[in-house]
């Protein structure tokens, strides 16, 4: 078999063949959007193989956390959407044979390499844009289809649900759609009947924001008098020749027909146009959605990126549990909680935002940045600094960078850049990995987005090298 990404199926086929040969498995993943379908395309992949499997779950890869997971004495340990950044650690526990590591990720990788390795980047695919985590574990997931002698459903392409909902996760669908690797998942997951895709508002909240909401907080694609504007948003929709409530309760953009919504857009465009949006960003308010069929129509489930959300509000909370429940189909207890978890999630980013557009940010030569201390939490201060980016008047010309505490002794770097600074040659990977080990510390990730770990203190001399590298990099 070739399997849904070419390039990747000697790999895939070796790593599906080991796990084939084991009789239990531990699996281990991150604890984002995409940490989270990464492990649960795995888990689904794994028990319809007939492969006994345990899942935990980790807010990063440390020497500390590789170690916990040597000590649980298992065979053979399953890396999801982590692992590769940490190969050299790894590799060292299985030269001692505490195990056998298989690893399905998309983070730049470390300089060893090991035999049961799945990773776009080995393949000259990128990973931050091309596959994720949990398309990577999704390619796994159609080897052990293909290679176990069990009869599996649509060999696993029903999996490609939750792989799309890891890379929207990721923010791998920036550029309007997705493409690369991700678009022949896409389609497996349309031939199996699991997903939707067409052109559709690129606006976030289509299936559970009541419109006057839908529109008040689309902050991708602004709209003088109705972005942030509530009483401007309602006045808009009064203005309009449609029946918007029903019940006295006003209709999420998902329950209307096609001709409403071709009405509604229509004038949404025309507003923008009348009050001189550029046509460069008047397109940006169409893009590729993805719709997950089986979920209910109103549910944030069926819309890939409100359920990538969803997830981010469990796993990041240290209820990855409960996120995980949800991936697997528990809709009763779960996906309650999830939601109850999600309102704290969206007062915590709200309030982040805020902190930084009041603060403001530092701006050096080649960089900027922003110490947010304890007040945002380290597992979301990536998201803020990323939501940041381009908005309250922080320029997307520089990269930003994020500290948050992490503990009594550590900071937590969160740092985020644009496509367009990638494309003249910042690699955000490279400058926190680098400048974190300058102070003692240590990071890694993606070209466009990075993450460190740094001992307190070390601030001024991790900004000073990171700002020099990044200088070195676009000059
Ligand atoms: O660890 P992982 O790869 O799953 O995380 C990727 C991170 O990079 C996510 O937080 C995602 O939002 C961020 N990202 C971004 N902009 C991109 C691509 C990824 O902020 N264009
Ligand atoms: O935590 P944050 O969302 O900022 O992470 C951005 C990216 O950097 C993620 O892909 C994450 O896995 C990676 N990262 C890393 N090493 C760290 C922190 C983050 O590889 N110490
Ligand atoms: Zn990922």
């Amino acid at each position: 078999m070739t399997g849904p990404v070419p390039e990747l199926a000697d790999r895939a086929v070796a790593c599906a063949q080991r796990l084939l040969e084991t009789d239990r498995v531990l699996l281990a993943s991150h604890i984002d959007a995409d940490g989270l379908t990464s492990a649960a395309v795995a888990a689904q992949a794994l028990e319809r193989a007939g492969i006994p499997f345990e899942a935990v779950f980790e807010k990063q890869l440390d020497e500390a956390a590789i170690a916990g997971i040597a000590a649980r004495e298992y065979d053979t340990v399953l890396f999801t959407d982590f692992g590769s950044g940490q190969l050299d650690v790894i590799a060292d526990y299985e030269r001692r044979g505490a195990f056998t590591p298989v690893i399905a990720d998309h983070h730049q990788p470390a300089e060893t390499d090991t035999e049961y390795h799945l990773n776009p980047l080995l393949v000259g695919l990128n990973g931050a844009s091309e596959l994720s985590g949990a398309g990577a574990s999704y390619v796994l997931a159609r080897a052990l289809a293909a290679e176990s002698e069990c009869e599996i459903e649509h060999e696993n392409r029903d999996l490609a649900a939750l792989a799309v909902v890891g890379a929207v996760g990721d923010m791998q669908a920036s550029s309007g759609e997705l493409h690369g690797a991700n678009a022949g998942i896409v389609a497996e997951g349309e031939t199996a009947g699991v997903l939707e895709t067409g052109p559709d508002l690129s606006l976030y909240g289509k299936q559970t924001r009541p419109l006057p909401k839908l529109l008040e907080y689309a902050s991708d694609v602004r709209i003088p008098g109705i972005s942030n504007d509530a009483n401007g948003a309602l006045r808009f929709l009064d203005g309009l020749d449609l029946e918007l409530t029903r019940d006295g309760e006003w209709r999420c953009w998902s329950e209307l027909t096609s001709e409403e919504k071709q009405v509604l857009a229509s004038a949404l465009v025309r507003r923008a146009v009348s009050r001189g949006v550029p046509a460069g960003r008047i397109d940006g308010l169409v893009s590729t959605a993805y719709v997950l069929s089986d979920e209910p129509v109103g549910s944030e489930l069926r819309d890939a990126s409100e359920f990538s959300t969803l997830l981010n509000a469990t796993a990041r909370y240290e209820r990855a549990d409960v996120g995980l429940g949800v991936c697997l189909g528990n809709r009763e207890g779960a996906l309650e909680r999830a939601r109850t978890l999600l309102r704290d999630h969206r007062r915590n980013l709200s309030a982040g935002i805020d902190l930084v557009t009041r603060e403001g940010v530092t701006v050096e030569d080649n960089l900027q940045w922003f110490h947010a201390g304890d007040r945002i939490r380290e597992t979301i201060v990536g998201i803020v600094a990323g939501m940041a980016l381009g908005n309250g008047g922080i320029s997307r010309e520089k990269p930003i960078l994020a500290f948050a505490a992490k503990n009594d002794d550590e900071l937590k770097v969160s740092a985020r850049g644009t496509h367009a600074l990638v494309g003249r040659g910042l690699d955000l990977s490279a400058v926190v990995g680098e400048a974190a080990r300058a102070v003692g510390g240590d990071g890694g990730g993606h070209d466009v987005a990075a993450g460190a770990t740094v001992p307190k203190g070390e601030e001024e001399a991790f900004l000073e090298r990171a700002d020099a590298i990044v200088g070195e990099q676009l000059g």
